[in-house]
């Protein structure tokens, strides 16, 4: 199996705040991005393909290790993916597509994830469970049923495939349709998700609070 990493990091970060594209944040003084490709090198990926926003290739270059290909992101995360995977080298068999927003992915969740499409699974994703009561409400905010949440799983990234399964998904996906993961994408073509375990160190940053915590995490390791 030969994986290769794509990372999406062209979004702009609106609800994060800051002055910078969010990918090019610093946590403890290094980008997001360069946190996300790390951890996809060290949990097992040969290779990574970069998507950034247009006005920032420069930029992320000079950040990155030079193996590192840069691709211009599209205006959603559904196009930007589907540049990067135009962009995968033909030698990949495997690809595992990771938000630049989760840095702190530690490698054995990569790992996981691989192990998972090398043992055969087309597609797979680390979950984790939910553990606050989870509930359904009505427009006005009442609450009309709670949840079963045996059955529920919050979705994280990296999610991994295999390339011809996720190349013919985005070759079958309408042109400009925008999905929030790509695990949504090959499910559109008929295609079923493993889940591996997750990780909350995986957890998404979103808002400056997320950032804190991911703060907090470094100093304490
Ligand atoms: N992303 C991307 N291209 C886009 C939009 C998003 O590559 N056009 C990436 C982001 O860089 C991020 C990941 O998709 O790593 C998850 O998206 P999200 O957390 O929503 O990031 P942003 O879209 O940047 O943030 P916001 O929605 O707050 O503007
Ligand atoms: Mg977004």
């Amino acid at each position: 199996m030969h994986a290769v990493g794509i990372v999406a990091a062209a979004g702009s970060g609106s609800r994060l705040g800051a002055e910078l594209p969010k990918a090019l944040v610093p946590l403890a003084g290094r980008p997001l991005v360069a946190w996300a490709v790390d951890a996809l090198l060290d949990g097992g990926v040969a290779e990574v393909v970069v998507a950034v926003p247009a006005a920032e290739r420069a930029a992320v270059a000079a950040l990155l290790p030079e193996r590192v290909l840069l691709v211009e992101g599209g205006p959603t995360r559904t196009a930007s993916v589907r540049a990067a995977l135009e962009a995968v080298p033909a030698a990949a068999t495997a690809v595992l597509v990771h938000d630049a927003a989760r840095p702190l992915t530690p490698p054995a969740v990569v790992a996981r994830v691989l192990a998972a499409l090398a043992a055969g699974a087309p597609a797979v994703v680390p979950v984790l469970p939910v553990a606050d009561t989870t509930v359904a409400v009505d427009d006005d905010g009442v609450i009309r049923e709670t949840l079963p949440r045996d059955v529920l799983r919050r979705v994280q990234t990296p999610q991994g495939f295999d390339r011809a399964v996720l190349v013919d998904a985005y070759a079958r996906l309408a042109e400009g349709a925008e999905l929030t993961d790509d695990a949504a994408v090959v499910r559109a073509a008929g295609i079923a998700v493993g889940t591996v375990v997750g990780d909350d160190r995986a957890a998404k940053i979103t808002v400056p609070q997320d950032l804190a915590l991911a703060e907090l995490l470094v100093s304490g390791r």
